[in-house]
């Protein structure tokens, strides 16, 4: 039997729900296939084509936060399949307090998952029982594994393991090697794409960590035969771990960096969404927010596209069919799309309270002087310490706290100079510039 959904209020425009999710998309999945990825070829093409012919890689994307790294990891991993490697839809992320053990754990955990998944016959073998036994400990609670958040056979693996067996370093090294030999002389396959993600949200110290672990993994972990790895992260994040030791640079090819996507590509993006999200397959969704609408936010989100969906999924939340008259039964698809005045209000004041509900007093008062001063200024800490009248490591603090809760960004550095400091779509909102 099926069962019928419920009714929700983007049926007036022909979509069975919000078309603005902001996961990221994933194969076969029925309301966020890769069907509706756009753009993005030669960036694409450009990954895909360095992992031939070489028995191991190793390649970084950078790009800010929400600009689309990991869904574009996605596409290629599902390309990188096609070619006859081995990709899963998990991601190994780093995360804070990591060691080589713990990460090494964690990624052995997430090639034996990776080779179960493409090939489930290949759990008899000898060297994925060796691999078994240590994920399993690295795993468990206890005998000597530590708190570990790993939905086994879950599609996304965010958690694992923050402690690891003490000897994972001494024989891990080998049954990875087993590992890789082994879908390698099964035939036909020519390595194991494993997707390193999450350097965004890491602190300038956890990235020196990520880098130390890179480092001491690199000849038993990196450099395996066999594996091909892709690191991502905001620009800076990115070259910030690659860089800090030539060994590890040396190794990496130079890290590709995505560009936000342009105006005419973002309409795709949700032209594609509508269609696929609609309700009646025999009629056209109508677009719930109208064009123009788009073009102001995806301005003021510069590039953010997670940002710009959560804006758009929001104010529309506030907005459809409130302030217009209802449609009636004779014409049920005369409710218009959300108008940007509409839009930018509803935002202003939901942003507005979201920001008193998030942020304490010492955060909310530095962000409205800046508010007040130019909502579309471009500023260092320096800048920003006669603005706010703070001392360096004041402004560090307030900076680093609105940086994490996604009311400032930091602009990629460009060479030696002082990096620079720009307010969010979400604090543009609350400024009231856009509208
Ligand atoms: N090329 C693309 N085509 C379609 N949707 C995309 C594309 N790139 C990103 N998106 C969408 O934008 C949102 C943010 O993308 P994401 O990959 O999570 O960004 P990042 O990893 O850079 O922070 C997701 O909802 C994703 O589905
Ligand atoms: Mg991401």
């Amino acid at each position: 039997m099926s069962i019928p959904a419920l009714p929700t209020v983007w049926n007036v425009y022909n979509l069975r729900g919000s078309p603005f999710f902001q996961d990221t998309l994933v194969q076969k999945h029925d309301h966020r296939s890769l069907d509706l990825f756009v753009g993005r070829q030669a960036e694409l093409d450009s990954l895909r084509r360095y992992l031939h012919g070489r028995d191991g890689t190793r390649q970084a994307l950078g790009g800010v936060s929400g600009v689309g790294k990991t869904t574009l990891v996605q596409m290629l991993k599902v390309q990188a399949v096609a070619d006859h490697y081995f990709a899963t839809e998990t991601l190994v992320p780093f995360m804070t307090g990591d060691t080589p053990e713990t990460f090494f754990g964690r990624v052995l955990g997430a090639v034996y998952e990776t080779i179960l998944a493409n090939r489930p016959m290949s759990g008899g073998n000898p060297a994925m029982q060796a691999a078994q036994q240590m994920v399993r400990a690295a795993r468990l609670p206890t005998g000597g594994g530590g708190l570990s958040l790993f939905g086994f056979g879950s599609s996304f693996a965010k958690g694992v393991t923050l402690t690891a067996p003490k000897g994972i370093l001494i024989d891990g090294p080998r049954v990875l090697r087993d590992l890789l030999t082994m879908i390698r002389e099964a035939g036909e396959v020519r390595g194991l794409l494993l997707h390193l993600n999450n350097l965004e949200n890491l602190t300038t110290g956890d990235l020196a960590v990520a880098a130390d672990v890179l480092l001491s993994l690199r000849d038993n972990l990196l450099m395996q035969e066999g594996l091909h790895v892709i690191l991502v992260g905001t620009t800076d994040a990115v070259h910030d771990v690659v860089n800090k030791y030539p060994q590890i640079r040396n190794v990496f090819r130079t890290p590709v960096h995505l560009q936000p996507l342009d105006l005419p590509e973002v309409h795709e993006l949700l032209r594609v969404r509508y269609h696929h999200w609609r309700l009646d397959r025999k009629r056209a969704a109508s677009p719930p927010v109208e064009p123009a609408a788009i073009d102001r936010l995806f301005e003021a989100f510069q590039g953010d596209l997670r940002g710009l969906l959560k804006a758009l999924d929001d104010g529309a939340e506030e907005c459809i069919g409130l302030r217009h008259p209802i449609a009636s039964a004779a014409s049920p698809s005369s409710v218009p799309p959300v108008a940007l005045a509409e839009l930018a209000e509803a935002l202003q004041a939901r942003y507005y309270a979201l920001m008193h509900s998030e942020l304490d007093k010492p955060r909310v008062g530095p962000l409205e002087q800046w508010l007040r001063h130019d909502p579309a200024a471009v500023v260092t800490q320096k800048e920003l310490m006669s603005l706010w009248s703070l001392s360096q490591g004041g402004v560090s603090q307030v900076l680093s706290d609105l940086v994490g809760a996604g009311y400032v960004f930091a602009h990629p550095r460009k060479g030696k100079g002082a990096i620079q400091y720009g307010l969010s779509g979400k604090s543009r909102l609350i400024g009231g510039i856009v509208g």
